[in-house]
């Protein structure tokens, strides 16, 4: 039997990664946070300068990063022996991050790299291809969203809470503006699988989405 995989995909702040910690946690099961590869990556475009359409210096840079994901507590994440965690957050990372995920070729090189966490005992994992690209045989499929209105409204609560400045309307219109780019992108666009449960979080609770990702959950799994 293959390795059981659990792919949650949406559009950014829709709850993913709260969610599939949860579950990762709840299952002894690793847990891979895709859209940090992306942003990672997009920490190296930044630091080295790169236009963000070169798309040879990005393919070089992205086969020579050497990532470390700690998985203690909280997720800490290290670029070439640096501690990159608290810069991930940052939103001009995650528009980078979106900017560069357009390329093929780039999306090429990483896709190897998320197929690699998939080891026993089981992997919950989040992003935007998981169900279509990356993971298209896993068992158990989610596309999980919510109104881009309140995605900002909890993008904005947890950069305040960090002690990141925000503006909510700056927000709203970035989240916009990046669902655009990552659904009408030709590679890999963000889609819902086929055989996805889909859930709307707009109105409910984290524990309301976990509970209705658990009852798709088969016993022999849990
Ligand atoms: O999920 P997160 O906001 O961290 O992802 C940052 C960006 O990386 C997304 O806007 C998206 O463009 C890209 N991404 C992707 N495919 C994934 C995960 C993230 O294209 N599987």
């Amino acid at each position: 039997m293959s390795i059981p995989v659990i792919t949650i995909d949406g559009p950014s702040g829709a709850g993913k990664g709260t969610v599939s910690r949860l579950l990762a946690k709840k299952l002894g099961w690793h847990y891979l946070d895709s859209g940090s590869i992306y942003r990672s990556l997009a920490i190296g475009v930044l630091n080295k300068a790169l236009d963000v359409t070169d798309v040879d210096s990005i393919v070089t840079e992205a086969m020579e990063m050497r990532l470390v994901f700690e998985c203690g507590e909280a997720l800490r994440v290290c670029l070439a022996g640096q501690d990159i965690t608290q810069q991930l957050a940052l939103e001009q990372v995650g528009n980078t991050a979106s900017k560069i995920a357009v390329l093929p070729e780039v999306r090429q090189v990483l896709l190897q790299k998320q197929q690699d966490f998939r080891v026993l005992p089981g992997l919950v994992a989040d992003g935007r291809d998981m169900g279509t690209v990356v993971f298209p045989d896993a068992q158990y499929k989610v596309y999980l969203t919510a109104s881009a209105l309140k995605r900002a409204e909890r993008r904005y609560k947890q950069l305040k809470e960090k002690g990141i400045d925000a503006n909510l309307s700056r927000l709203t219109k970035d989240i916009e503006e990046r669902d655009r780019r990552d659904s009408e992108r030709a590679a890999a666009p963000l889609s819902i699988p086929v055989d996805a449960l889909f859930i709307d979080s707009s109105d409910i609770t984290i524990h309301a989405v976990l509970d209705k990702i658990l009852s798709i959950i088969s016993i022999e799994t849990v």
